[in-house]
């Protein structure tokens, strides 16, 4: 067993320190680009700034063939751009292919200092996060890097759901997890064809009405995702780190799409990612709590003075865990008004009633 003492030591001599927090950044959107595509590549630049973090891509929708270079291309691409406020973030191939060992070794030692945030896809246990908290140990002090590379798993196989509380407790480097709805699906050989999103064969139907038989029954169809998602937020909730929604495949659909992310950002996500422009969009207004809830959390604020008993506004009864939710609404919107100065407009707007 590996004491608590040394928890927070590098796995590496000369590796840096651990963080003992992973920082709240606003990473509303994670915007999917493949490096080895000049066209998406030669578009990095301009959105510098529009969105909270750009990953390169380098796993599944790349082509085997492209690998090499979709790995060369991020170098580049980081090398030659300034990412001021936008987080750079890469996804690697998994800890089965035989690319990975090269992501690292190459990603770590030429453009470390610029990279935020690994993902690794297929986690499966706390061993594979161990794995790669050891090694980055050993590239980032070869590197000479004086921040550690932080870690964020996909959740997209069914044991990484059975085992979501140890890998988001098995490392410090630990910052977030997401869904993988499209590799779950299989492996779990749930029966879809699609990229996250609904299915409207999973329903549930109203009962029947008495003594009429062939009367329309409604149905009401049911959200696919809710369990991972709700063990992924309590798991991330527990560990100090951050939950996301996934892909998104059916780019036309921007109704159901809006749909997903509110409802993983109810739940608790704080992003998602995004495989098409339109969707970045729709994850900057959807993770970013409403004018109108941080109207009510300011006045919910004001009217309970030290925090601690009961008041009532507008017929609802408002008391000190009711307050502890509005104050997570107006620390979010003060973090993400700090990136974003067209929200931060739309906040410094509100005018709170007594
Ligand atoms: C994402 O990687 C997924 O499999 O859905
Ligand atoms: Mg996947």
């Amino acid at each position: 067993m590996r004491s608590s003492k040394d928890f927070f030591r590098p796995l590496a001599v000369g590796a840096p320190q651990p963080v003992t927090e992973i920082p709240a950044r606003p990473s509303r959107a994670i915007h999917f680009f493949d490096p080895s595509n000049e066209k998406m590549a030669a578009k990095v630049p301009q959105m510098v700034g529009t969105v909270d973090v750009l990953l390169g891509n380098l796993e599944d929708a790349v082509k085997a063939d492209n690998k090499d270079a979709a790995r060369s291309g991020l170098v580049r691409i980081a090398k030659e751009n300034d990412f001021g406020p936008t987080q750079l973030w890469t996804r690697i191939n998994s800890l089965d292919s035989p690319w990975v060992l090269d992501d690292l070794t190459t990603l770590v030692g030429e453009i470390g200092d610029k990279l935020d945030v690994i993902m690794v896809p297929k986690v499966q246990g706390s061993e594979d996060i161990h794995y790669i908290d050891r090694i980055l140990a050993q590239l980032e002090a070869k590197a000479g890097l004086d921040r550690p590379i932080l870690v964020h798993a996909i959740l997209e196989t069914a044991r990484g759901v059975a085992s979501v509380e140890e890998i988001c407790g098995a490392s410090p480097r630990m910052q977030g997890l997401s869904l993988g709805p499209a590799d779950l699906a299989a492996d779990r050989r749930m029966k879809t064809t699609r990229v996250g999103g609904g299915h409207p064969g999973y329903l549930v139907r109203a009962d029947p009405v008495a003594e009429q038989p062939d009367a329309h029954r409604s149905t009401y169809q049911q959200d696919l995702w809710h369990y991972t998602i709700a063990r992924m937020v309590d798991a991330c909730a527990m560990h100090g780190i951050y939950p996301y929604y996934g892909p998104f495949g059916d780019i036309a659909d921007v109704v159901a799409c809006e749909d997903q992310f509110r409802n993983a950002f109810l739940l608790g996500c704080v992003g998602t990612w995004s495989l098409h422009p339109k969707q970045i969009e729709i994850a900057n207004r959807v993770f970013a709590p409403s004018v109108e809830d941080i109207k009510h959390a300011r006045r919910v604020v004001a009217a309970m003075g030290d925090g601690t008993g009961a008041v009532m506004l507008d017929g609802k009864m408002e008391d000190d865990a009711s307050l502890k939710q509005c104050l997570v609404m107006v620390e979010l919107a003060e973090q993400l008004a700090a990136v974003d100065p067209q929200l931060k407009a739309q906040y410094d707007a509100i005018e709170v009633t007594a």
